[in-house]
């Protein structure tokens, strides 16, 4: 079967196409299209991301993305077809609130046949609801116009999914046989979370932050040490040097919840703790933000390390899953293999760590194929849904 994913939760706008073959929970997908635009520089202008800007950017790359992935699967074909009056009603009240996409998609419709797709994924949540709201807008008038069924995805799930995805070639990837009970970690801008997988799609939340989110720490961490967003991959670039050159911090940073009794996490505490260091100083000079990153990102690593251990062995877990874009982390994949030699780890690889719709797509087609699609009027997005 073959499967158009969407994903918009973010600030990455992101569509492919994969055909799924083999059965279900082993399946082989072959990606047909991928298309990414990452509206990264546009937010590091700003230091964030801004939800309205986010969906403005959405909006505008949406159709080219979709064009560029049914182009490269060799199922885009130009024909000349307006739209009949009643369509055009619909899909003006789809995007009622875009009048640029329903400009795009009036004028990109019109040029092409149905393709023989079988199912839509978008993500519904959780993420920025502005952002997510465009896409699942447009895989509503996609699915409407090509009378094809819609499948709702949660973006963490994307996450897990990206994690057991392993690579053959760089078009094909195959599910492997699972060993459940699984622990996951999901670590991203917006999650800090241990989840327990008892089965494929079953999934208990056991460790939660209860406050920010690991790669907002880092993310903030950066901007007081002056480095650009998103701050993760600068501090990690930092701490590297750091160790390369053995500059070795001069003060120790806490490791928050390190030894409590649940499997919560707490970041905001080391955070403070980092700014309180960087006031003491007269001048923060550039040996000493070395040291800064190179403590803060061991502190992360280290809690998130042992926090996924303590899951592993209360749940009596057979494999370890890892996933989100904090999962880029070198030191962070380092210290889980030396850690998990006793069971089965998977780690993204590098391509699928952050935003991506070939995740979307893989945890689609698990859904689809257990029956679960929704009415398009139905899906609507949740900024906060839950695994
Ligand atoms: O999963 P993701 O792409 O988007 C969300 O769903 O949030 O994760 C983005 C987060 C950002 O906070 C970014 O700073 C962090 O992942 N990140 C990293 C690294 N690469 C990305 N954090 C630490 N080290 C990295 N190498
Ligand atoms: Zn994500």
């Amino acid at each position: 079967m073959k499967l158009l994913a969407i994903e918009t939760s973010c600030d990455e706008t992101a569509v492919a196409l994969i055909e799924s073959d083999g059965s279900f929970p082993t399946p082989t997908f072959t990606v047909l299209g991928n298309a990414l635009f990452s509206q990264v520089d546009l937010h590091a202008e700003f230091g964030g991301v801004y939800p309205h800007v986010a969906k403005r950017e959405h909006a505008k790359r949406l159709v080219p993305l979709t064009i560029k992935v049914l182009r490269d699967a060799g199922m885009y074909s130009e024909r000349m077809e307006g739209l009949n009056p009643a369509q055009m009603l619909r899909f003006k009240e789809l995007f009622e609130r875009e009048p640029e996409l329903f400009r795009q998609f009036a004028e990109f419709y019109s040029a092409i046949q149905p393709p023989g797709i079988d199912a839509i994924a978008v993500t519904h949540g959780p993420g920025l609801e502005p952002a997510l709201w465009v896409g699942i807008n447009f895989a509503r008038a996609l699915s409407e116009s090509w009378d094809v069924p819609l499948v709702p995805v949660n973006h963490m799930e994307g996450h897990v999914l990206s994690s057991v995805m392993q690579e053959i070639s760089q078009t094909e990837y195959r599910i492997p046989h699972l060993q459940f009970p699984a622990v996951s970690l999901l670590v991203s801008g917006g999650h800090t979370e241990l989840v327990l997988i008892k089965d494929w799609l079953d999934y208990t939340i056991i460790g939660n932050t209860r406050d920010d989110a690991v790669g907002e720490a880092f993310d903030k961490v950066a901007r007081m040490l002056e480095l650009p967003y998103p701050g993760g991959p600068e501090i990690s670039k930092l701490a590297a040097v750091a160790r390369e050159e053995n500059v070795e911090p001069t003060f120790s940073l806490p490791r928050p919840m390190l030894d409590t009794d649940n499997l919560d996490f707490s970041f905001s505490g080391l955070k403070t703790a980092v700014l309180y260091l960087l006031k003491k100083q007269d001048t923060v000079t550039d040996e000493f933000k070395k040291q800064v990153a190179r403590e803060f990102e061991d502190a992360v690593v280290e809690v998130l390390v042992k926090k996924t251990r303590k899951a592993v062995e209360e749940y009596h877990a057979a494999t370890t899953i890892i996933g989100g874009g904090v999962s880029a982390n070198a030191r962070l994949r380092e210290a889980l293999t030396e850690e998990f030699t006793d069971l089965d780890l998977f780690i993204p690889p590098a391509t699928l760590t952050t935003d991506n719709a070939l995740m979307i797509a893989a945890a689609g087609a698990f859904r689809f194929h257990s029956n679960q699609t929704a009415e398009s009027e139905a899906i609507t997005a949740h900024g906060t849904l839950p695994l």
